[in-house]
């Protein structure tokens, strides 16, 4: 994906935050990204798809950019159940999720809860690929419990026709603490055989820098938080020249008021509508000057005019710089 000049850059999935809504919007009014990957989908206790898992992969719901669709899957059957649906309604890559670090899921063996048994990541690869068409990808982590876990999941995906490994070097039990293993990266991506995406902590075009440097042979980077706090780094990292201040500012404006009119029209009652844009702002206030009193004064507001009078107040401190 990283072309001479600039790099693939992806946009991880973050569940609750990279909604079909915001993918969207973000598409619109930022770009920069080359592909969006969709929270999870998972197999329900009834065998059926969450409908809002159905609606955040709908093709006619993501159009205007590339999106990845992610499955959560601890047996085949789930596995194929889910890649055979989004294989069907289009999708040409389907990414695996091995990473997810909360006991919820790796208690069910499922996300980083497979990484300690090579043996199963085997047989599910071993009895779903052949009876796909679509290139499955892959996300992990360095590990459950111990980064060791990695070396033994490394033979195995190297032994399948896997698209693309994207590798985040924490294992689950320190879920986003600490820093990032960028010893085991450098390890891993010297015995891994598949194309090879960086994920982990990329913040700032510094960050950037500094991880282009240790690794050279990755073939694009995966940013998360990062890009929520920043909906303008993708471009940023890719050299492209931003618009001024005043226009920055107006881009920011119009991309929150395409998604609070998006969840305005989807969901039912103001408090619903104002708990899910306070989500938004957890990671959208440190544009902000004073982000903890930006979000404050969004988390607080009981109506959706007094959420519409703080957002004011917020672009308005943010134009006078204060
Ligand atoms: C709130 C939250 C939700 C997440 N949801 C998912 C998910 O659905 N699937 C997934 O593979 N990773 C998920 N992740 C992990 C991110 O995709 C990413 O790997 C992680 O945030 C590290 O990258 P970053 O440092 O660039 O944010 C989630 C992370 C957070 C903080």
């Amino acid at each position: 994906m990283e072309s001479k000049n600039q790099p693939g850059i992806y946009f991880a999935p973050l569940q609750e935050s990279t909604d079909f809504v915001y993918r969207r919007a973000h598409a619109l009014h930022f770009g920069g990204i080359d592909k969006y990957f969709s929270p999870y989908l998972l197999v329900q206790k009834d065998g059926g798809i969450k409908k809002s898992h159905l609606r955040d992969t709908l093709p006619e719901n993501c159009t205007g950019y590339t999106l990845v669709p992610q499955i959560m899957a601890g047996n085949s059957r789930d596995f194929l159940f889910l890649a055979k649906h989004l294989s069907e309604l289009g999708y040409e890559e389907i990414n695996w999720n091995l990473g997810c670090p909360y006991p919820m899921v790796t208690g069910k063996g499922m996300g980083s809860g497979l990484l300690p048994q090579p043996g199963r990541i085997r047989e599910i690869l071993d009895q779903s690929l052949p009876q796909l068409s679509c290139r499955i990808s892959v996300k992990l982590r360095a590990g459950l419990i111990s980064n060791d876990e990695i070396q033994q999941v490394i033979p195995v995906l190297n032994d399948y026709p896997v698209s693309e490994v994207i590798f985040h070097p924490r294992i689950a039990k320190q879920l986003y603490n600490g820093s990032p293993d960028w010893e085991l990266f450098a390890k891993v991506s010297g015995l891994i055989k598949h194309p090879l995406v960086y994920n982990g902590d990329i913040f700032s075009p510094e960050d950037f820098s500094r991880a282009q440097v240790k690794f050279k042979t990755v073939s694009a980077w995966m940013i998360g938080r990062g890009m929520l706090k920043n909906p303008f780094l993708a471009t940023e990292l890719k050299g492209v020249q931003l618009p001024g201040r005043e226009e920055r500012i107006a881009v920011l404006e119009r991309f929150h008021g395409e998604i609070f009119g998006s969840y305005a029209s989807l969901l039912s009652g103001q408090s619903h509508l104002i708990t899910r844009m306070t989500k938004f702002w957890e990671y959208f206030c440190f544009l902000f000057p004073d982000p903890h009193k930006a979000f404050k004064r969004v988390k607080k507001s009981v109506s959706q005019s007094k959420y519409e009078m703080a957002v004011s107040e917020n672009f308005l401190q943010l134009r006078s710089g204060e």
